[in-house]
C-alpha cells in the first residue's frame, strides 16, 4: 500500500493540495487550488483548509496531514508575516489548524518544504555541501542544507541590498508587478544572487516557484559560481515536502 499523505501549501494569493505518494514525491490523483481568502486571516484560511482535507479525503479514516506557510514557523507557532494577514504574528497555527480539522497537523515554513522535496526526490537529490533552495513567487522563499540537512527558517529573501528589502525587488511579484522583461528581471536576481554567493558560497543553488518552468528565459542569463539549476518538482515542491514531513512526524 503506498504511503500516503496530505500535503498544503499556503500562499498570499492562492492555497495549493494534494494527496503525495511519499515514497516517491509523487502526487495521487489532481492537485487542487482555491484562491486564499480576502485578507489571508488565520480562522478563514483553517476553514479553507478543512475543506480541502474534506475533499481529498474524504471519510474518517486519519491520514497525516502537511502545511506550508510563507513565515517562520517555530514549533507549530507562526512567528512573521510579510505577505500574509498579521494576525499569524506569534500564533499557534499548529494548534488551530489542529482544532478546526480535529486532527494532528504537521507544520513549516514553505521554502523550507520545497527544499525538503527538492533535497528527497529532486534537483538536490544526494547532494552534498550547501545547498540554496530559492522559491521565487509573491515573495522570495529560502531554505539551506547542509549535506542534506535542512537549517530551518533561513529568511534570506529579506536580504537588504542597497537599503532595500530585496524580495520587493526581485521576487517574481515584483517582476509581473513592474511588468519587467526576463531580461530586466535577471539583472536584479543577478545581484541578488551574488550578495548570497558572497555570504554563504552555495555549491549548488536550486530556483522553485511557479516561473521556475520558465527557467530557460532567466536562468542562462546569471552568471554565477556555484551551479543553478530548476526545481525538479517545480510548483509542487512545497506539497511534496510538507507532506513528506507531516509522514515522518505522523501520530499513529
Ligand atoms: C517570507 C518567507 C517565505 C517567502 C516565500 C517571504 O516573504 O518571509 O517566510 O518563505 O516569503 O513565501
Amino acid at each position: 500500500m503506498a504511503k500516503k499523505a496530505i500535503g498544503i501549501d499556503i500562499g498570499g494569493t492562492g492555497i495549493k493540495a494534494a494527496l503525495v505518494n511519499v515514497k516517491d514525491g509523487s502526487l495521487i490523483g489532481e492537485r487542487v487550488r482555491v484562491a486564499t481568502p480576502e485578507g489571508g486571516k488565520p480562522a478563514d484560511i483553517a476553514l479553507v483548509v478543512k475543506q480541502l482535507v474534506n475533499q481529498l479525503h474524504p471519510g474518517r479514516l486519519a491520514i497525516p496531514v502537511g502545511i506550508c506557510f510563507p513565515a517562520v514557523v517555530k514549533n507549530g507557532h507562526t512567528m512573521s508575516a510579510a505577505n500574509i494577514s498579521k494576525e499569524w504574528i506569534g500564533l499557534d497555527a499548529e494548534t488551530l489548524f489542529e482544532r478546526t480539522l480535529g486532527h494532528h497537523v504537521h507544520m513549516i515554513n514553505d521554502a523550507d518544504a520545497a527544499g525538503v522535496a527538492e533535497v528527497k526526490f529532486g534537483a538536490a537529490r544526494k547532494r552534498k555541501g550547501l545547498v540554496f533552495m530559492c522559491t521565487l513567487g509573491t515573495g522570495i522563499g529560502t531554505a539551506l542544507f547542509i549535506n542534506g540537512e535542512l537549517v530551518p527558517n533561513a529568511e534570506l529573501g529579506h536580504l537588504q541590498i542597497e537599503g532595500i528589502d530585496y524580495e520587493t525587488k526581485a521576487a517574481f511579484s515584483a517582476k509581473e508587478r513592474e511588468n519587467l522583461s526576463f531580461a530586466e528581471w535577471s539583472v536584479r536576481l543577478q545581484k541578488y544572487f551574488s550578495v548570497v554567493e558572497r555570504l554563504f558560497s552555495p555549491d549548488l543553488i536550486v530556483i522553485g516557484g511557479g516561473v521556475s518552468k520558465q527557467h530557460g528565459e532567466f536562468l542562462p542569463l546569471l552568471k554565477l559560481n556555484a551551479e543553478i539549476v530548476p526545481a525538479a518538482k517545480r510548483n509542487n515542491a512545497g506539497i511534496l515536502g510538507a507532506a513528506a514531513l507531516a509522514y515522518k512526524n505522523r501520530e499513529d
